[in-house]
């Protein structure tokens, strides 16, 4: 299974071993990441789950919909480059080596 690492607010990395965690946002709730707190559960209905895609990684994921991009873009006013939702990323073997950093804040 593919391990990705999560950069937390605090400065700390911790590298995980996705299993058969379904999104990355699953993944970080299961270790209690602090930082994410994902009040919908993975409804598209929150933006507290809020990641920014290492640079490497960004043209390597499936884009983001344009309902994601929405509710961004009503959360912080714009759509920062690599800013996405992790309870829109599917976990699959192709996002082995993955970073992505919790931002400070998720407003
Ligand atoms: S957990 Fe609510 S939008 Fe992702």
């Amino acid at each position: 299974m593919p391990q990705i690492t999560f950069l937390l607010p605090d400065g700390r990395a911790e590298t995980l071993e996705a299993g058969d965690a379904p999104t990355v946002m699953h993944l970080a709730i299961r270790h209690d990441l602090p930082g994410m707190p994902a009040e919908c559960g993975g409804q598209l209905a929150c933006a507290t789950c809020m990641i920014d895609v290492a640079e490497a990684w960004r043209g390597r994921l499936p884009e983001a919909s344009p309902d994601e991009r929405d509710m961004i873009e009503d959360k912080v006013g714009r759509v920062p480059e690599g800013r996405r939702l992790c309870c829109q990323i599917a976990v699959t073997s192709a996002l082995d080596g993955l970073v992505v950093a919790i931002p400070e804040r998720q407003a």
